[in-house]
């Protein structure tokens, strides 16, 4: 397998200040326009954040991550990810655009879902997934540091008050020129991954 950037891409977790220009940052939404979707519902809306915007969003992740610190808990089982989503925090900080991942089909996980909603869900979770690959692969192919952010769901009801969006709320693509170059995490062995009954 020669894609060059399937290979290299890394999450990034350190970022330099510079800036990242629209036409780029257009670029990299164009790569996730074309990902495949199942019905070709391609049920994504993107919103790109940067400067005093992003700060005021961050500001309520922070709000809703300290929330879920106190006794006002929505995710009691997921408590363990609290300092990861701080960290996660820091790192959306640094990072000079924020692209926030919305199922425009989605909604709130907060209600109940029958089978046939959750099937569907699945599906457009699926599509929304392969649109923030190619993404990332794009940023990677421009020589641009990309991470892959779900930890927004720590603060999802003020995220989606501030955004003032009724879609579901997916998480976030973080982007900009990487300040660290970090070594291939490690990956599950083949065998472990792959039966063949051929
Ligand atoms: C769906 C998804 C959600 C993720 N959420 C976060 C996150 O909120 N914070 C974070 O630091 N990394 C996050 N990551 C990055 C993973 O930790 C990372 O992809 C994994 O450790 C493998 O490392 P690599 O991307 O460098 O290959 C996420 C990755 C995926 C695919």
């Amino acid at each position: 397998m020669n894609i060059e950037a399937i290979q290299t891409r890394r999450s990034i977790r350190k970022y330099k200040p510079e800036e990242i220009s629209r036409e780029v940052v257009r670029e990299i939404i164009e790569a996730g326009r074309l990902a495949p979707s199942g019905k070709n519902k391609q049920p994504w809306k993107y919103i790109v954040y940067g400067g005093s915007s992003k700060k005021e969003l961050l500001d309520q992740m922070k709000a809703g991550i300290r929330r879920e610190k106190s006794g006002e808990a929505l995710l009691i089982k997921s408590a363990y990810g609290l300092p990861d989503a701080e960290n996660t925090l820091r790192i959306m900080r640094e990072a000079p655009i924020l692209i926030i991942v919305l199922n425009t089909a989605g909604k709130s996980p907060f209600e109940s879902l029958t089978a046939d909603e959750r099937f569907t869900e699945t599906v457009d979770s699926m599509s929304i997934g392969a649109a923030i690959e190619n993404m990332l692969l794009c940023a990677e192919d421009l020589k641009l540091g990309s991470l892959w952010i779900a930890n927004t769901c720590f603060a999802y009801p003020e995220l989606v008050n501030y955004i003032g969006t009724t879609a579901q709320l997916m998480g976030a693509v973080a982007l900009g020129t990487a300040d660290e170059s970090p070594r291939q995490r490690p990956r599950k062995a083949m065998e472990e991954i792959v039966e063949y009954r051929l």
